[in-house]
């Protein structure tokens, strides 16, 4: 039984009634393929996707929201109802994006099958339209089997932040010839087996530029290269939240700032009693 996502006929964001606009689908994003690049970044509340939307061609309800979000050491920790949660939050908050989810670690890894049941359990929960999967080609087989039965899949190749333990950091990928092949191996695995994007992150430039020229579905570049079909970046990182960000990420606001100096004038309204003033307080009827 759902909880987390109820259609509400009249006023669902999901599918609105009337419809403010049509929402983007998953063959519109495939047929983006060398054109206008896609604009993508991350979302986990309601209200930030209500700002994101109409900028945005995709959504992704990352599994950074572990760390972002509650603070966790990496996102191995993400379990799938923290993702249905958000997923469903950030779907009630858009019209226009296409929102994608990411499946946790442990909730695909060991067989098609189970990969296919928690699929199916976010896209339920959340009224979402797809899922990402991180892995090359081991991860190939369980793309198709959820492309083949009605599920849409984004691929994450090159720097995988699930498998942080096993790749020691989360340094750029592809600088030795054996990783550089193996990344674009990995690209063309996940691209036959049907997926409708790949993220390629953290790797070295020429390699995102040669997997994005001979696969046939949009590459998303976060610490790529610019010649990617497409960009995403973590929202937090890119409006400034925290003190350091990776070397890939553009700060775009230094919204931390910002928070912290309203915060202060608003403790030091309080502390002096100028808060709240005769416009934020009820007089009596007379
Ligand atoms: O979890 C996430 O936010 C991601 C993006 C960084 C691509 O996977």
């Amino acid at each position: 039984m759902s909880t987390t996502y109820t259609i509400d006929t009249a006023t669902s964001r999901a599918t609105p009634t009337p419809a403010p606009m049509k929402r983007l689908t998953i063959p519109a994003i495939r047929a983006r393929k060398g054109r206008e690049p896609l604009v993508m970044l991350t979302a986990y509340t309601v209200r930030m996707a209500q700002l994101l939307d109409p900028h945005c061609d995709l959504l992704l309800v990352g599994d950074s929201l572990g760390q972002v979000i509650y603070g966790l050491p990496s996102t191995i920790p993400v379990t799938l109802e923290m993702m249905a949660a958000h997923g469903a939050a950030v779907v009630r908050g858009s019209y226009h994006a296409v929102v994608v989810i990411d499946m946790p670690f442990g909730s695909y890894e060991t067989s098609p099958e189970v990969a296919f049941e928690s699929a199916a359990y976010l896209l339920k929960e959340t009224g979402a339209a797809a899922v990402k999967l991180e892995g090359g080609a081991a991860m190939a087989p369980t793309v198709r089997f959820l492309v083949e039965r009605g599920i849409p899949v984004m691929g994450h190749i090159g720097l995988t932040p699930q498998a942080v333990n096993i790749l020691g950091g989360y340094g750029a990928r592809g600088r030795t010839q054996a990783e550089a092949t193996k990344i674009l191996d990995d690209a063309r695995a996940i691209d036959q087996a049907g997926a409708f994007g790949i993220v390629i992150e953290g790797v070295v430039e020429p390699i995102a530029v040669e997997a994005t020229r001979t696969i046939d579905c949009p590459t998303i570049g976060i610490g790529a290269s610019a010649q990617c079909d497409g960009q995403v970046l973590v929202i937090d990182d890119m409006l400034g939240m925290f003190d350091r960000t990776p070397r890939f990420v553009k700060r775009f606001d230094d919204l931390a700032g910002r928070i912290s100096a309203a915060v202060q004038t608003y403790a030091d309204e309080v502390r002096s009693r100028a808060f709240p003033g005769p416009e934020q307080t009820y007089a009596p009827k007379d």
